[in-house]
């Protein structure tokens, strides 16, 4: 039975120190990166471990896209140290290795060994999570996802092992949060909200929680990204853990598909390269679910009730338009360095690879790699 206790509230990193005792973690690895040491953002948790005296060690070399060979290096920092609990601080990338660093630590072997669902037979050593941006949910899934550069490939590891013993949300933590990852991470928030909710394996509850994280999400990433103000990106970090947990359940569809092909190859955001892919996909996707498009419309806030639901559904996907361009958000593929004489094979991945293969499993429309390679030339 694996299950996250989440842990919210404003000065809550301070309790770090005891939630790893509740866990009997006494010589914990910190894992992030190393801008978030730099802007201070580490501090906080730092400071707690040190106010109770605990011997931790910190592993800041963990890039955006995280390759095998920064899961394997943790895992040696981790034994060298002797460790017996990990903490991923940071974003989607320092969550999901840190998530692989405590589950390749007890099952031996490389972290690619274990690419696929359910594939570790020892549990991990435990593990919590302090998110500090605004979008991946990975602090209550049960997913890492590792760069496997050689393969030119990401590797999805599916396990239910690796759902985080605690999350711990401490809005406070989101304050120094630059507004361009803001921007990239509340928009993989989006997408992984909108796609959930429109995937096949959607059910009543996951709607619910899909449904509610896109309402809060257009209320509250545009501010978030000007950093107008705490409270903004305090409910984009509600958003992302709803999110999380509803995406869990329901699957992520052809974005995540499309976009995990990008960002291996071109080493792009993850957040980002969603945005750009999510209008061409939602355009596509449309006839397939008009009134659960309708209905996004008016959880955006947009005053469905005097249209027809093909309106309403066609204006959704004006909204998402509007919200990405709205953050910054670039306009196309070409725009993130991607060649055009290269999508044919960025189709062909989306279509063939595990990882993309699964994600677009849940897709409401199924597609084949003509569809696909047309949708990419829609968001070049
Ligand atoms: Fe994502």
């Amino acid at each position: 039975m694996h299950r996250t206790d989440v842990v919210f509230g404003k000065g809550r990193a301070a309790d770090i120190g005891e939630e790893l005792s509740r866990l009997g973690v006494e010589r914990p690895l910190l894992v992030t990166d190393p801008t978030l040491v730099e802007v201070g953002v580490v501090e906080p948790i730092v400071a707690a471990l040190e106010a109770d005296g605990i011997d931790y060690d910190l592993y800041d070399e963990v890039e955006p896209n995280p390759r095998v060979a920064t899961v394997e290096s943790g895992v040696d920092r981790l034994e060298s140290g002797d460790r017996d609990g990990v903490v991923g601080i940071g974003g989607g990338s320092s969550m999901d290795t840190a998530k692989a660093i405590a589950g390749r630590a007890t099952n031996g072997g490389t972290i690619a060994d274990y690419e696929g669902l359910q594939n570790f037979e020892v549990d991990p050593l435990p593990t919590v999570t302090v998110p500090t941006t605004i979008g991946t949910g990975s602090e209550v899934t049960s997913a890492a996802v590792i760069t496997h550069p050689d393969r030119d490939e990401k590797l999805g590891i599916l396990d239910d092992a690796l759902i985080p013993n605690v999350a711990l949300l401490d809005p406070t933590l989101l304050e120094s949060l630059p507004s361009d990852v803001a921007a990239s991470t509340g928009m993989d928030c989006l997408t992984q909200s909108v796609m959930a909710y429109l995937s096949t394996n959607a059910n009543p509850i996951t709607d619910a929680l899909t449904r509610a994280a896109v309402e809060m999400i257009s209320e509250n990433l545009p501010a978030a990204v000007a950093k107008k103000d705490l409270d903004a990106l305090m409910n984009m970090q509600i958003a992302t853990t709803i999110e999380g947990t509803g995406f869990m359940n329901a699957g992520l569809g052809l974005v995540h598909a499309m976009s995990h092909p990008v960002s291996a190859h071109y080493d792009t955001p993850h957040g980002v390269t969603n945005g750009v892919i999510l209008p061409a996909v939602l355009k596509y996707n449309r006839v397939a679910r008009e009134e659960k498009y309708a209905d996004l419309a008016n959880a955006m806030g947009v005053a469905t009730h005097t249209m027809t639901t093909r309106e309403a559904s066609k204006r959704f996907v004006e909204e998402v338009e509007d919200l990405s361009a709205a953050v910054g958000i670039p306009d196309g593929l070409a725009d993130l360095g991607v060649e055009e004489s290269y999508l044919p094979d960025l189709a062909e991945a989306a279509v063939t690879r595990k990882d993309t293969r699964r994600n677009k499993g849940t897709n409401p429309r199924v597609s084949t790699e003509e569809d696909v390679l047309e949708i990419y030339r829609d968001a070049f």
